[in-house]
């Protein structure tokens, strides 16, 4: 695996490698068990976006493997003035062992891997955000023990995280069920290989969806890029939300997800977030092993 730019190039034998891995990083992690798989390699870091987790877990990872990360911000690089991305990609090339890239355009994140010669990691676009669901499915696998047969519910905006999650639960062999309002759906092309792929399902129907599921899963109404749309959302979203009203109708060991940042009472009430937190603190670490499971595949080919 050279690169990670979408979940959708990884078979499922590729997904379940990286989960391996990140099981054994974070076994040895908490074991105090070095793992310097990646001694002398630097890691770019681009961010077009805020970032805490993503920033905060690529540079730990990178320093647990033995590497170091430079964090280039595009406030400061000559791509935030408009300097080419074929440009950048082939000059940092020739510096760096490898990118992880959070911007806007799927497009950009696909120029950087086309026109560079090293490996190149999506951090999170509008499109997606692969990173996030392989901890999410890191997390799934250890409270729940297996994928296959298990109902993923994701309640909400049909965004980047959704699109992701459609692609990480449909090849593991879960149920994925979205509930979002008309005109929110997730992608188009995604949903159709989702349904003909698996077992899926998309409406407004939040009860509905939600019913018998294992896992709930939710992210904010307005991302980041859509700031100018809040207000507007917050009325299209009222009804999208993870409450005792959808946990009563989830199977009674469900378990609530939630990539973070959260905006408590918006799609998630405090009471279920709290009552959850032990998941969904466990999923935000989980960022660091299966990235660094990512990095190792990635960088040591
Ligand atoms: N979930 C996630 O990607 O968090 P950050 O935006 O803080 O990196
Ligand atoms: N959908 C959110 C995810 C943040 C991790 C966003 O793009 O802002």
């Amino acid at each position: 695996m050279k690169n990670l730019l979408k979940l959708m190039d990884l078979t499922d034998k590729e997904i379940i490698e990286i989960l391996n891995l990140a099981d054994q990083l974070k076994f040895e992690k908490k074991n105090g068990i070095p793992h310097r798989l990646l001694e002398g390699k630097v890691l770019g870091l681009i961010f077009e976006k805020s970032s805490t987790r993503t920033r905060v877990s690529f540079e730990v990872g990178m320093f647990d493997l033995g590497g170091m990360s430079l964090f280039l911000s595009s406030r400061d690089l000559q791509i935030g003035r408009g300097e080419a991305v074929q440009d950048t990609a082939r000059v940092l090339s020739r510096y760096l062992d490898g990118i992880m890239i959070r911007t806007y355009a799927q497009e950009e994140v696909e120029a950087l891997a086309k026109f560079g010669t090293i490996p190149i990691i999506n951090g999170l676009t509008d499109y997606c955000h692969p990173c996030q669901v392989l901890a999410d499915l890191m997390t799934i696998r250890e409270i729940k023990g297996n994928f296959r047969g298990r109902k993923l519910c994701y309640i909400g905006d049909g965004n980047n995280m959704t699109n992701s999650l459609i692609v990480g639960g449909i090849k593991l062999g879960m149920q994925v069920a979205v509930a979002c309002p008309k005109g929110y759906e997730p992608d188009a092309a995604l949903m159709k290989w989702a349904a003909e792929n698996g077992e899926f399902s998309c409406s407004e129907d939040v009860l509905g969806e939600a019913s018998d599921a294992d896992v709930l899963y939710t992210d904010v109404w307005a991302s980041m890029g859509q700031e100018q749309e809040a207000e507007e959302r917050k009325k299209v979203f009222k009804q999208y939300q993870i409450n005792d009203k959808v946990m009563n109708v989830a199977k009674s060991d469900a378990i609530v997800l939630h990539c973070l940042p959260a905006h408590r009472e918006e799609e998630i009430t405090s009471a279920v977030f709290e009552k959850h937190s032990r998941e969904i603190f466990e999923e935000a670490e989980n960022r660091l092993h299966a990235q660094k499971a990512v990095l190792v595949k990635c960088l040591r080919g």
